[in-house]
């Protein structure tokens, strides 16, 4: 189990500029302990920006997807080597987002992880169930065939955000039992059938200053994957403070 907290902020298709600028600066002088890890994932087009913005800080730079060939006849893929030279450090993969407008499928999503892994980067894989899914008691069905599908067979250190897909962006987020129940549901399913040395689990929808002390407090998570609130100063600046 990992100890440092990872804090994904994950910008989406959020932010210009100016006021990326601005958030980043007032990020950078939050202290950032050892405690945690802050990752930022902004949008493709920002990425220069916000890589010459945190060179030489203590915050990490992510990005929101890559395609799964390194070059090539891809219009309007992005690249891992470029994210690379912008010391990308992380990919999100996997997004419900990506996997309902992209229509992306697991087979498509453990191709661009296989690729990030070979470059040396870390995926941060995103598996979630709908309401339907979980209305009807497959939930736990599908998160299987997600982490069957997704995760590689053998790996060192995996970053699995569990974000149920009726939580993202709703102000709805499930139960501590909820989310216990599927961390331990995830750990067992690894240890069953893949060789995985060190899981970090976050926890992903709705996060906001309000509820994520008392969801680390009542939880083994060992972070967040943060939309809506990662865009807002004075929401990140108390829970970068409570890790
Ligand atoms: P949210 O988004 O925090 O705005 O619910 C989380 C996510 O989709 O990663």
């Amino acid at each position: 189990m990992g100890q440092v907290k990872l804090i994904v902020s994950n910008w989406k298709m959020n932010l210009n500029l100016l006021n990326s600028t601005n958030l980043i600066e007032d990020l950078l002088r939050i202290s950032h302990s050892d405690s945690f890890k802050h990752i930022i994932c902004p949008q493709f087009i920002l990425i220069p920006l916000v890589s010459n913005l945190l060179k030489d800080s203590k915050i990490n730079l992510g990005a929101q997807d890559c395609w799964y060939e390194k070059t090539g006849a891809f219009t309007g893929d992005t690249g891992i080597e470029l994210l690379k030279e912008y010391d990308c450090r992380y990919i999100i993969l996997g997004h419900s987002e990506r996997r309902n407008h992209h229509k992306e499928k697991n087979e498509l999503i453990k191709k661009k992880v296989d690729l990030v892994i070979s470059e040396g980067l870390k995926p941060i894989i995103c598996i979630g169930e709908t309401i339907k899914e979980r209305k009807k008691n497959n939930y736990l069905e599908v998160l299987e065939n997600q982490l069957k599908l997704c995760i590689p067979n053998e790996y060192n250190e995996v970053i699995i955000a569990y974000e149920p897909i009726w939580s993202i962006g709703t102000g709805l987020t499930p139960s501590y039992k909820e989310i216990i129940e599927i961390q331990n549901f995830t750990e067992k399913f690894l240890k069953k059938h893949k060789m995985i040395k060190k899981l970090y689990f976050l926890y992903g929808g709705s996060v906001n200053s309000d509820n994520f002390g008392e969801i680390m407090n009542n939880t083994n998570v060992n972070g967040a994957l943060i939309g809506g609130a990662s865009l807002k100063t004075t929401e990140m600046k108390k829970i970068l403070t409570f890790c």
